[in-house]
């Protein structure tokens, strides 16, 4: 049985079908979106705790969240035990459910401040930044990392123990290491060494845009559950077929009928323009546009022409026909 509820605290549960954080695009009205479709968990973009502490506009909006979403995980980075623990407890303050904490980040801005995937390199100081965490909230705490900082160093089943021991709640594997960035396959075999090391559950990454993934995924790392990133880019209802698959065994899970999609879009770009303003919502929906018509028929042109256009009504006109032609 692929199904069932992660339990990380005593009124803390949900299907193993977790959203994962994606800077620049797992945003309030993105998560809303694929939630409302039928995600367990969602997870905010990585938030830098600094930016939390000091109260930067930006990283704050980054951490609302609404009812809609329910079950949301607000993501951590940084380097600091102090300011990471400050950060996630005014998070809790505010609403948050769960956070996350971020291990896993390979850019050079963030590894270059020691955080993100950097931890993986130093083991001290990740255990402070756990315990620091963990021990500053009353809500679950849980870790995204990679398999280590490289293959000389496949670390993650030993800071996955570390975790564990600190009270960190749930474990998800980017089954990569840092100096693999995006390149190469995800290893999903290499999660069966972390779920080996650990109670709590454990949740496969990587690498898994359709059906036969999850199962491969699955069977192969004998993981509690699966995370989906850049997967669901354009198709936010594929969190929804690999739902209907592992709750019920549907191997052919439905997608939505080209109205249902319609509908879907729309209401992600209306979301989208309330949430930011008509200008910088517009701009950020561009790039779902585009990838929403993605080997639409005539989507070349469409893709060409949204790009230029500056005006949300008409643009939000533009989506309406352009998936009117295709239903
Ligand atoms: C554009 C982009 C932004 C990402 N942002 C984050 C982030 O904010 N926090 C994080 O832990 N991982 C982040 N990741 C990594 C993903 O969460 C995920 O681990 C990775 O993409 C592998 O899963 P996938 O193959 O299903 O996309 C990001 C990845 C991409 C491509």
């Amino acid at each position: 049985m692929l199904y069932k509820k992660i339990k990380i605290s005593e009124n803390i549960e949900f299907d193993n079908v977790i959203l994962a954080p994606l800077s620049g695009i797992t945003d309030k009205p993105f998560r809303e979106t694929v939630k409302s479709i039928g995600a367990g968990l969602v997870v905010s973009e990585m938030i830098a705790s600094h930016a939390v502490i000091i109260k930067e506009k930006e990283a704050l909006k980054k951490a609302s969240r609404s009812n809609i979403e329910n079950m949301t995980s607000v993501q951590l980075a940084g380097c600091d035990p102090d300011i990471m623990a400050e950060a996630a407890k005014i998070n809790e303050d505010k609403g948050a459910k769960i956070i996350d904490i971020n291990f896993g980040c390979p850019v050079k801005k963030v590894v270059n401040g020691y955080a993100g995937s950097a931890l993986m390199k130093d083991e001290y100081r990740a255990a402070k930044i756990l315990e620091k965490t963990v021990n500053a909230v009353k809500i679950p705490v849980t870790l995204k990392m990679r398999m280590g900082w490289n293959h000389d160093s496949l670390n993650a089943p030993k800071i996955a123990k570390i975790a564990e021991d600190l009270g960190i709640k749930m474990v998800t594997l980017h089954c990569r290491t840092r100096c693999q960035m995006y390149k190469g396959k995800a290893d999903w075999k290499f999660t069966e060494k972390v779920k080996n090391s650990i109670k709590i559950p454990v949740i496969v990454n990587g690498d898994i845009i359709s059906i036969d993934d999850v199962k491969n995924a699955m069977s192969i790392s004998s993981a509690d559950g699966v995370m989906i990133g850049r997967g669901i880019y354009g198709r936010p209802w594929f969190i929804k077929q690999v739902l209907d698959y592992i709750k019920h065994n549907n191997q052919n899970p439905q997608e939505p009928s080209s109205k249902e999609k319609l509908s879907i879009i729309m209401k992600h770009c209306s979301k989208t323009i309330e949430f930011y303003g008509e200008r910088k919502g517009l701009q950020i929906f561009k790039k779902h546009a585009s990838w929403y018509c993605k080997s639409l028929p005539n989507s070349s042109y469409f893709r060409a022409a949204i790009m230029k256009e500056d005006d949300s009504k008409t643009a939000i006109k533009m989506i309406e026909d352009f998936y009117a032609k295709v239903t």
